[in-house]
């Protein structure tokens, strides 16, 4: 049957927050694509977002930028740590920002107990890997993606045991310091990732975060560290030019209360968010994002065979809380569906993650009708995204579909 290519109309509205006009609907989400220079951002990684604002990217969020070495399993990671990569960031920002109209946030990123202490830089850095509280979580990378991180072969894969953060205050201090570093480099704004059983998460979850003192012990405690992160970028940037990324359905890193509990958390921290009020909140829907067959052990969301993570749908229980900040949805998200998301109100703007890795003008070429020659498959390999070889390999080589046009619908000229 022939495929019926899906009317771009809603996606193609422009969409103010505060102070800016993003020219469309299509957001691109924060990626983590392992070709840094080291902890530096190159001119290499300035060419991937400048391509995908050429093609028509709304809204950018770059892959997750660590606030400081310890977490930094991950090989070639970009930090945003020091004034030396300050530089380098505003190196990739004003590549992007040769595109009129692209709009370029920073993902601040802090991996607390998804870590692996025997990493090359961690051990470099000497400082341990950290946590709300000292429970390790029971899973770690899969023995055959070693090319992903830094380890040497034959090092025990499961993550470490972390030690508990003395002082939330020192880290959220980090956070700040980080968002005035991102302020500097020139990007247009900033996304706490508190998603994906990373460090902002894991202060939420009451089976990582055993705390007895204001970050711990109640649902207001276990919000804290993540508002109190909230504020201080709201310092530097104001509230319009700050988001956050939350997944309240993931199990990823071990983490997962029941469902009750994980529904009066998320509802009380969105809610607080709420008043602040910000430029965004970005809400993953795990279930829809992570197909069946792929939910294994290296998508760290399983422990001793069973799914960890209470699984509901974020959507309908969150949506109404949120009405003083853009809603982003992300999660495996079908052209058809995002039509159908802005057009019943449930988002503001759809968060494409996947789809911008392998079409790097995804958006010139949906709004021209081309949706036939994208390639939109949310099944592949994760690690086929990682580098092995050639770093421009599976990165900027992808052609565009659309000639890059300024003039396109839906971009400024
Ligand atoms: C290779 C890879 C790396 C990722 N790195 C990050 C990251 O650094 N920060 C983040 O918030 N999410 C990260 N994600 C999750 C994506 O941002 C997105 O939430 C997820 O892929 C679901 O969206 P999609 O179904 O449109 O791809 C990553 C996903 C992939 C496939």
């Amino acid at each position: 049957m022939e495929q019926l290519i899906t009317p771009i109309k809603h996606l193609q509205k422009p969409l103010e927050i505060g102070d800016i006009t993003l020219r469309n609907r299509f957001g691109m989400s924060s990626v983590s694509r392992n070709r840094a220079d080291g902890t530096y951002p190159n001119a290499l990684n300035g060419e991937y977002f400048y391509q995908r604002a050429l093609g028509g990217a709304g809204f950018i969020c770059a892959g997750g930028a660590l606030i400081e070495p310890q977490g930094t399993a991950m090989r070639e990671t970009p930090q945003i740590d020091t004034h030396e990569h300050m530089l380098a960031w505003r190196r990739v920002v004003d590549r992007v920002h040769e595109v009129p109209g692209a709009v370029f946030y920073c993902q601040l990123w802090h991996c607390g107990r998804m870590t692996y202490q025997d990493a090359k830089i961690q051990k470099e850095y000497g400082k341990p890997t950290i946590a709300p509280s000292a429970i390790q979580a029971r899973m770690g990378i899969a023995p055959d993606n070693d090319g992903v991180y830094d380890l040497e072969p034959g090092l025990d894969k499961g993550y470490s045991k972390p030690t508990a953060i003395e002082n939330p205050k020192d880290v959220i201090e980090q956070f700040r310091r980080s968002a005035i570093l991102a302020k500097e480099a020139g990007f247009d704004g900033v996304e706490l990732h508190g998603a994906n059983g990373y460090l902002v998460s894991q202060f939420l979850d009451d089976t990582a975060n055993i705390r007895t003192d204001d970050y711990g012990g109640s649902v207001e405690n276990r919000a804290r560290f993540a508002l109190e992160c909230i504020d201080a970028l709201v310092e530097v940037w104001g509230p319009k030019k700050v988001g956050i990324k939350l997944s309240p359905a993931t199990g990823r890193g071990d983490l997962g209360m029941p469902v009750e509990r994980q529904i009066e958390q998320f509802t009380y921290l969105i809610r607080e968010l709420d008043k602040r009020p910000l430029a965004h909140v970005h809400t993953l829907w795990t279930e829809g994002a992570v197909p069946a067959n792929q939910r294994t052990e290296w998508m760290d969301m399983e422990v001793d065979g069973k799914m960890r993570g209470p699984l509901h749908p974020v959507w309908a229980t969150y949506r109404h809380l949120i009405k003083n900040a853009k809603v982003f949805l992300n999660g495996a998200i079908s052209l058809i569906e995002a039509e159908e998301l802005l057009k019943d109100g449930t988002g503001d703007l759809i968060i494409f993650g996947r789809p911008w890795l392998v079409n790097p003008d995804f958006a010139s070429a949906a709004i021209a009708g081309k949706e036939k020659e994208l390639q939109f498959e949310y099944n592949f390999d994760y690690f086929a995204q990682y580098p092995i070889g050639d770093p421009a390999k599976g990165y900027t080589d992808y052609p565009f579909i659309t000639k890059p046009d300024y003039k396109a619908p839906g971009l400024k000229t």
